[in-house]
């Protein structure tokens, strides 16, 4: 295969998402549109592509992240329609061939963009070759007009489209081309905005090229082609994203179970179980054999292998240790450490915080800004008293402590190795290793008083009740 370049077409205005941001960084499944098709692209075996951007430099920031130096953008401004996006791209191809893809089709495949590319090294082969696609309801794309004998003519956008018999055409572009770099530059340099929308249309070089070579259309399947220009299209591509997405991880070992939402980045291990309603968001890792129970919504974390997280579960930019066992409705925020074999329980918040190997926190609890020592026990109801409102502090506890229910530990404060605090304390000063520290009122019981006590009420309900 000769060398190719891919130049890809991010610079139109996406007015129809009416929205701030740049059409083509709207994320599917974790991933900016344009990713997308720069990643096709790459995967076919294309050497640089040229991104036509407007110039956004978040843009700019999510490509070189993503892709490094193997990715160029140039700045289309203004933008006065694909034909001149195509034209700024092509000025910085190098290579005797071009690939021009869109960057708001993310669902192009590899095996579409393959048998296009090889449209022209064929025998006899034609100087330009696009993607096509017949739809049942072609409405919106630009359609591709043959003669008689099935030879291309030309692509018509929908505003320019005439006769009813072109209305009735359902064989649509798909806005992918691979072509002869100098006969496409040729052909862009004569182009003419004489459309509808007063733009430089990209399709009228098929038209261009026809009339002195032959135009090839290679026809793909429709889902490949789905460009992404409002809103409702956006929702569409994702759910076929996710189920591809869910498809993958389904033939590498992993049980997915209804509509999981995995994000395209996230990662998982093999013999998993990634239940009903899971969301996996962003840089995820999921090890092996662990078991992702309904509801739970995983973002930018780590699970080690073997876990387990009970329905309702939420991980955000944490870590989980092998065996961990959470849930259901465990929160971890931000800098959790949760190490191997830890058991969080039902309602227990952590924040920056590490729980260290074999350590239990079963019920109700918050633990912020803390350390939790190796199989230590935080009882029910158990408060990390992390903030005086001005600054943060720190609460230590040492390897096997135990702390009672219902206790308040004021930071910062250290509760020694082995130490045991009793229900009910509130814990405002270190406590040495092995010590019990008990910090609660002391209880009196006055013998026989429950039954005067009750007569006591019933006496002042029935007064209450007589007129
Ligand atoms: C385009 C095609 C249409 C095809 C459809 C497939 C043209 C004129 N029409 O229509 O035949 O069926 O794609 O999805 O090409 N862009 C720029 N600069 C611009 C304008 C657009 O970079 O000045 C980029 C956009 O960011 C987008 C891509 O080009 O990624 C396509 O532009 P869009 O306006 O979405 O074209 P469609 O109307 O969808
Ligand atoms: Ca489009």
């Amino acid at each position: 295969m000769p060398q190719l370049t891919a130049v890809i077409l991010a610079a139109g205005l996406g007015t129809r998402m009416k929205s701030p941001l740049p059409k083509v960084m709207h994320p599917i499944a974790g991933r900016p549109l344009v990713h997308y098709a720069v990643r096709a692209a790459f995967q076919v075996g294309v050497e640089r592509a040229v991104v036509v951007t407007s110039g956004r430099p978040e843009l700019d920031e999510s490509l070189a992240q993503e892709f490094g130096e193997r990715v160029q953008t140039v700045v289309q401004d203004p933008p006065r329609g694909t034909g001149d996006a195509a034209r700024v791209g092509l000025e910085l191809v190098e290579t005797e061939q071009v690939l021009i893809l869109c960057g708001d089709t993310p669902l192009i495949r590899p095996e579409e963009l393959t048998r296009l590319i090889a449209a022209l090294s064929e025998p006899g082969a034609s100087e330009l070759a696009l993607l096509t696609c017949t739809l049942d309801a072609p409405h919106g794309y630009g359609r591709v007009l043959r003669d008689a004998a099935g030879v291309v003519l030309e692509v018509r956008e929908q505003r320019d489209l005439e006769s009813p018999a072109e209305h009735a055409v359902r064989e649509v572009n798909a806005g992918m081309y691979v072509g002869d770099t100098g006969v496409l530059r040729q052909a862009l340099a004569e182009l003419l905005p004489n459309n509808s929308q007063g733009e430089y249309y990209l399709t009228d070089v098929v038209a261009s090229v026809s009339r002195s070579s032959r135009v090839t259309g290679v026809s793909g399947h429709p889902e490949a082609l789905l460009g992404v220009n409002d809103r409702s299209q956006l929702a569409q591509a994702e759910e076929l994203m996710l189920e591809r997405i869910r498809t993958r991880h389904a033939q590498s070992g992993v049980t997915v179970r209804g509509a999981a939402r995995i994000d395209d980045t996230v990662e998982i291990g093999v013999d998993s179980v990634i239940d009903a309603c899971v969301c996996l968001r962003g840089k995820t890792r999921i090890g092996a054999r662990t078991v992702i129970d309904v509801g739970c919504v995983v973002t930018d974390s780590t699970i080690g292998d073997g876990a387990l997280l009970k329905p309702y579960t939420v991980v955000t930019s944490s870590t989980v240790g092998d065996g961990a066992q959470l849930g259901p409705f465990t929160h971890l925020r931000p800098d959790s450490q949760i190490e191997a074999d830890v058991h969080l329980g039902n309602f227990v918040e952590t924040k920056n915080t590490r729980v260290r190997r074999g350590a239990k926190a079963n019920h109700l609890s918050y633990l912020g800004d803390g350390d939790v020592g190796e199989r230590a026990n935080i009882g029910a109801g158990t408060i990390f008293c992390n903030y005086d409102g001005y600054n943060k502090h720190k609460t230590t506890i040492g390897a096997d402590a135990f702390i009672g229910s219902d206790s308040q530990l004021v930071a910062p404060v250290t509760v020694g190795r082995g130490a045991y605090v009793a229900s009910g304390t509130t814990v405002t000063s270190n406590v040495p290793d092995d010590s019990l520290a008990l910090g609660r009122i002391k209880q009196t019981n006055k013998e026989g008083y429950a039954p005067k006590l009750r007569a006591r009420f019933i006496a002042l309900k029935a007064a209450k009740k007589k007129p």
